[in-house]
C-alpha cells in the first residue's frame, strides 16, 4: 500500500488508541469490499474568532457575525454521526480553538467515543498549565503552526509580538507529556524560493516530529490573489519537499493512494455547522443544524467534485479546479456558497 510509510509515521498514535483498530478494519472493508468512500477525518472549527491577525488566514471568509458558534451538544452530535460514517480522527481548529470554552469537553467526548483527537493552534495560549489540562483530556496531538524560524518574521506573519517565543516554550513542554507534537506550516512562492521553508522542515526533523505543509491557497484573506498560488516550478519543488521523511501534505495519509482527500475521506465543519470539502474549498454541501451528517455526506459523494480523483491538492495546486471552482468565489458576498448556487454547478458543467 503506497501510504504504508505515512501510516507508520502515526504508528505510536495508533498503538495508543488500540480500540480504534476494529473501526479501521471496518473502514477498509467498506472501502475495498463494498467499494464505498469512507469518511476518515473531520476538521471541526470549534470557534471562528482568533487572538492573532494572520494576513493569509483562510478562516476570515468563514466568519459569520450573525450566527452563534456550534454548541457543545452540536459538536457532540457531529462526532457521533461522523463516527457512524466511519470517522476515526477529529481535529479541532478554527479560528483559535484554545479560545473555545468547551474545547476540553469536546475532546473528552471524542476520546470516550474512541477517536484519535488533535488540536491545531497558533500556540499563543499554550502555557504549562493549559498543556497539562489538555493532557488530562486524553488529547492525542497538538499541531502548532510555525511560519518561519526567524522569530521576527513569524511574529509579523501572525500579527502577535512574542508568538514565536511562546511556541518554542510550548514545544519544550509538550515534549515531556504524552501528547504527540506536530507542526504545520504554509508553503509560499517566497519561502520556497528563499529556502526558508527548508529551515522550518529541518526544525521538525531535529525535533523528530511530523510537519504538515499546506500549499498557499487563495482562500479567506488571500481570496482573489492569483499571485500567491505556487508557480508551476514551485509546485514541483513542493511535491519533492513533501517526500522528505518528516514533511507531508494532507493527501499523504489517505486510506489508500496519495491524492486529494477532500470530500472523499475528509470534511471540514465550519463554526456554524456548514460542511465543506476542506477549509480551502469554501463550498457547502449542507448544514448540520438542518440535516443529518449522513445526508450531507451523500450529497458530497454524489457530486462530480468527489468522483474525480486527483493526485494533488485541488484547491491550491490544480489550475483547472481553481479556474472552475475557486475563482468564481472571488467576489461572492457570502461564503461558504451552497453547491447548487455555485456558478460552475449552475452552468451544468459541474453538476
Ligand atoms: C486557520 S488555522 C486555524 C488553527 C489555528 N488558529 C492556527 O493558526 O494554527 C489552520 C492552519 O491553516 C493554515 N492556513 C491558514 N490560511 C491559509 C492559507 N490561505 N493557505 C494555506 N494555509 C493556510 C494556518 O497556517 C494553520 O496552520
Ligand atoms: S491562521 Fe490561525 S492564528 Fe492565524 S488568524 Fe487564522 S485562525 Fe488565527
Amino acid at each position: 500500500m503506497s501510504n504504508f510509510r505515512n501510516l507508520l509515521k502515526h504508528s505510536d498514535i495508533i498503538r495508543r488508541n488500540g480500540d480504534v483498530i476494529p473501526r479501521i478494519a471496518k473502514d477498509y472493508f467498506n472501502l475495498l469490499v463494498r467499494r464505498k468512500n469512507v469518511l476518515r477525518k473531520v476538521d471541526i472549527a470549534i470557534i471562528a474568532g482568533c487572538n492573532a491577525k494572520c494576513a493569509f488566514c483562510f478562516a476570515t471568509t468563514l466568519e459569520d457575525e450573525t450566527g452563534p458558534y456550534l454548541s457543545l451538544d452540536e459538536v457532540k452530535r457531529i462526532i457521533t454521526e461522523s463516527i457512524a460514517l466511519g470517522a476515526l480522527t477529529f481535529e479541532f481548529l478554527g479560528g483559535e480553538p484554545l479560545m473555545c470554552k468547551h474545547l476540553d469537553d469536546a475532546i473528552r467526548f471524542a476520546k470516550k467515543s474512541r477517536a484519535v483527537v488533535g488540536v491545531t493552534t497558533n500556540g499563543i495560549l499554550l502555557t504549562e498549565k493549559r498543556i497539562r489540562e489538555l493532557e488530562q483530556t486524553g488529547l492525542d496531538v497538538i499541531q502548532i503552526s510555525l511560519d518561519s524560524m526567524d522569530h521576527k518574521e513569524h511574529d509579523v506573519s501572525r500579527g502577535v509580538p512574542g508568538c514565536y517565543d511562546k511556541i518554542m516554550n510550548a514545544i519544550e513542554l509538550i515534549k515531556h507529556t504524552k501528547i504527540q507534537l506536530m507542526l504545520s506550516t504554509v508553503a509560499t512562492n517566497e519561502n520556497l524560493q528563499n529556502r526558508k521553508l527548508l529551515d522550518v522542515i529541518r526544525f521538525a526533523e531535529q525535533l523528530n516530529v511530523p510537519i504538515t505543509v499546506n500549499p498557499a491557497s487563495k482562500a479567506g484573506a488571500w481570496r482573489g490573489k492569483e499571485n500567491i498560488l505556487l508557480t508551476p516550478e514551485n509546485r514541483k519543488v513542493f511535491h519533492d519537499l513533501v517526500k522528505t521523511s518528516h514533511a507531508r501534505w494532507a493527501g499523504q495519509i489517505n486510506f489508500l493512494k496519495e491524492g486529494c482527500p477532500c470530500g472523499k475521506e475528509i470534511i471540514y465543519v465550519t463554526a456554524y455547522g456548514e460542511v465543506i470539502p476542506c477549509a480551502f474549498i469554501q463550498i457547502s454541501y449542507g448544514n448540520v443544524r438542518r440535516e443529518p451528517m449522513a445526508d450531507i455526506w451523500q450529497r458530497l459523494q454524489d457530486h462530480k467534485l468527489v468522483s474525480e480523483r486527483t493526485d494533488t491538492c485541488i484547491a491550491a495546486l490544480d489550475p483547472k479546479f481553481i479556474q472552475d471552482y475557486i475563482n468564481p468565489l472571488d467576489d461572492e458576498k457570502h461564503l461558504p456558497i451552497f453547491i447548487h448556487d455555485h456558478p460552475y454547478y449552475k452552468s451544468g458543467a459541474g453538476a
